[in-house]
């Protein structure tokens, strides 16, 4: 709860080694007011309900934030039983464990619970149905939540990017050291988000203390600015490579259905921000001036 001794607000973190999750360990000690646990798979599976009790009753969190997910949406495709455990399954007895011993759970799921086929931005109501065997089970993560937690935030996240080593820029700048030309999927737009706004307004939320009870729920959190393509994201690291004279492969368009993909993915999943604005009046920068900036610490 509150660490007596010194007043900080305990959050124990799940998934510590992810894109969310090392975002989240990187800027934690800027908030002094918080003692954050952080957790990575290999130290506690979020599927050991043991563990995971011993560890809650040990750190007594007024926070757990759940970065950990089954995150390769083709892989779950053929491996469905591991992915529906991890990303819905689990979640029944954290939620469960939240709601007894009064704790706020932080949670992520995704813009892929949505079909895609609607042309406008998606609003938190909107009918889910998704596609893909990880949207699926994200959904049905979202629902346990919903059903077994009373305090919790779920934030619909869109097109995570960052300068972890997993993260789409890092793999495209890895594939051009290997290929001359990359070919980048151009029909399936969405509004990306940078890792370290969604860690920052997080932090913000614990720290400030603005979770309330009349304001917990799901919330769609898509990047600012227009929706895009993996593709013209693509092409702006290309072209801050080939400004700086570094070689670089050639980025070219391509169909979802010329990259054989498993698993399909909604041709538009860009979400709507206005209620997590009314909420929260959360400050974003454009998604482009932030992969400038993840590229220019990566080039410099
Ligand atoms: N990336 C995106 O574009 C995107 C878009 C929309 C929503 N989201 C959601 O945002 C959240 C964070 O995504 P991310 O990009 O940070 O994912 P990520 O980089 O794949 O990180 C997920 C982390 O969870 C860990 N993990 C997997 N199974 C676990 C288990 N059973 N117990 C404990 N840890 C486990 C993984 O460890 P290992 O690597 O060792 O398996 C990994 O470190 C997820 O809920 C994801 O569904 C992501």
């Amino acid at each position: 709860m509150v660490n007596k001794k010194n007043n900080k607000i305990t959050v124990l973190i799940l998934g510590a080694n992810g894109q969310l999750g090392s975002s989240l360990k990187r800027y934690s000690s800027k908030y002094k007011d918080l003692k954050c646990h952080f957790y990575s798979k290999k130290k506690l599976n979020i599927c050991d309900k043991v563990k995971l009790e011993k560890i809650i009753n040990k750190l007594q969190p007024k926070y757990i934030i759940n970065a950990a997910a089954y995150t390769n949406v083709d892989g779950a495709e053929n491996n469905k039983t591991e992915c529906l455990k991890i990303n819905s399954k689990s979640l029944i007895n954290i939620a469960k464990l939240c709601s007894i011993k009064k704790i706020t759970i932080i949670h992520f799921s995704t813009d892929y619970v949505y079909s895609g086929k609607k042309k406008s931005n998606y609003k938190e109501n909107d009918y889910k149905s998704p596609i893909s065997y990880y949207g699926f089970t994200k959904l049905k993560g979202e629902k346990n939540i919903t059903k077994y937690a009373r305090q919790y935030f779920i934030f619909r996240i869109s097109g995570l990017f960052s300068n972890h080593k997993n993260s789409f820029i890092n793999k495209i700048i890895k594939l051009s050291k290997k290929n001359k030309i990359i070919k980048v999927v151009n029909d399936q737009q969405t509004k990306p988000l940078f890792a370290d706004e969604i860690t920052i307004f997080i932090f913000i939320l614990i720290s400030k203390n603005l979770a309330k009870s009349n304001n917990y729920g799901i919330y769609n959190l898509p990047g600012k600015g227009n929706k895009t393509s993996w593709y013209n994201i693509a092409k702006i690291i290309e072209k801050k490579f080939i400004n700086k004279k570094i070689k670089f492969a050639n980025i070219v368009p391509a169909k979802s259905e010329q990259l054989s993909f498993k698993a399909k993915r909604p041709i538009n999943s860009a979400l709507d921000n206005q209620k997590i604005i009314k909420n929260f009046k959360i400050k974003q920068k454009h998604w482009k001036l932030n992969v400038e900036n993840v590229l220019n610490d990566i080039v410099n």
